[in-house]
């Protein structure tokens, strides 16, 4: 028997409701497999500016240090929009990814044979799919000083600064390129170095880490030209590594490779090579859909699949990782959909497709 700390942060539209389904999917596998986890709900974004008028309380931050992993909900929405309000509900988002130094953000996109009709692609080219896109998560244009807003001469103007540093760049190569080992062997780097001085010594130290793994098939790629690619030859592709902004924006488009976000599952790892006991916060990268919130219709699987993520690289729960994708399969390839998957008007909601998964589990 093992147990764990697993801080729950909600957050704003869908986000609760999907939540309380991984929380459901942790549950029945500590009954399953005899493992406790020791849940603890605090609040972010949206929801926390309206209880504290911050997007995270610093003591949040604080303790989130003592928990073995966390499982986020999403954050935003209309109400807190205004973009010239002084505090927006990403900023909770940001601040546990760099606060935390959650560097490394995994994001799986490998296609599901019974849902390749989901997707607005066709499905010759959309087979054999299987993507890792490591994305960078604690630099770049997120991060990078100064980030302001300006008054020149009476106009509004306003800065963002692509920033890297060698160090920041290199861990996210070395692990792209041992990743590819244990995968198909194949590593792409995504940047835009014909442009930007800052992805042109990221590629720099991406060719001199490559050194490391000359029997690693090696590609550069632009991001312009990566965004045409991944609709066209997406099976070509199998870990590929990107700075914070062009990982960001690949990865909505790869996510339609799969038909629907709401499948889409997201680990951000700081300490990513220490198996099964790294440190991280797991994430469903559909966001918050504020549209669909508490109408009980969102698709939960990318939350429960964020478990199965979670007891593999926090856990180290192989056997029980596997175990939820296999039941989250099972439920696809028997063909029940939420209705961000179907366009028919027999769509399961929100609970009854998570009780789906829960009753296959440990069948
Ligand atoms: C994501 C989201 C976030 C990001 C937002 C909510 C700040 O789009 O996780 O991909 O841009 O990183
Ligand atoms: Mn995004």
């Amino acid at each position: 028997m093992a147990s764990f700390d697993i801080l729950v942060l909600p957050g704003d539209g869908i986000g609760p409701e999907v939540t309380k389904e991984g929380v459901r999917t942790l549950e029945l596998i500590g009954q399953q497999y005899e493992h406790v986890f020791r849940l603890k709900h605090d609040t972010v974004g949206g929801d926390c500016i309206d209880k504290f008028g911050v997007a995270i309380r610093e003591q949040t931050l604080q303790d989130a240090r003592d928990f073995d992993a966390i499982l986020f909900g999403a954050v935003g929405g209309p109400k807190w929009d205004d973009p010239t309000a002084p505090v927006r509900p990403e900023q909770g988002l940001l601040a546990l990814r760099s606060e935390l130094q959650l560097w490394a953000n995994l994001r799986p996109v490998k296609a599901i044979p019974a849902l390749l009709d989901s997707s607005s692609i066709k499905q010759e080219i959309l087979e054999g799919t299987d993507i890792m896109v490591i994305r960078e998560l604690t630099s770049g244009a997120y991060f990078g000083e100064p980030k302001e807003r300006r008054n020149e001469n009476n106009l509004r103007a306003a800065v963002d600064t692509i920033y890297y540093r060698e160090d920041e760049v290199e861990r996210v190569a070395r692990l792209g390129f041992k990743l590819a080992q244990q995968r198909r062997n194949k590593l792409t780097n995504v940047d835009k170095a014909n442009v930007l001085e800052s992805s042109r010594l990221w590629r720099e130290i991406v060719h001199e880490v490559q050194k490391e793994f000359p029997e690693v098939e090696y590609e550069d790629v632009l991001v312009d030209a990566m965004t045409m690619h991944l609709i066209k030859r997406p099976s070509d592709f199998d870990v590929v590594i990107a700075g914070n902004m062009f990982g960001d924006i690949i990865t909505d488009e790869a996510s339609m490779l799969i038909g629907s976000m709401g499948m889409l599952a997201s680990a951000s790892l700081s300490t990513p090579g220490e198996v099964g006991t790294a440190f991280g916060m797991y994430e469903p990268i559909h966001g918050s859909a504020p549209d669909i919130a508490g109408k009980d219709i969102a698709n939960p699987l990318a939350m429960i699949l964020c478990t199965a993520m979670m007891l593999r690289h926090s856990c180290g729960l192989e056997e029980e990782a596997v175990a939820i994708e296999e039941a989250v399969s099972q439920v696809i390839e028997d063909g029940l959909r939420t209705a961000d998957l179907t366009s028919e008007s027999n769509a399961l909601n929100t609970i009854e497709i998570a009780d789906e998964v829960l009753s296959r589990l440990g069948n």
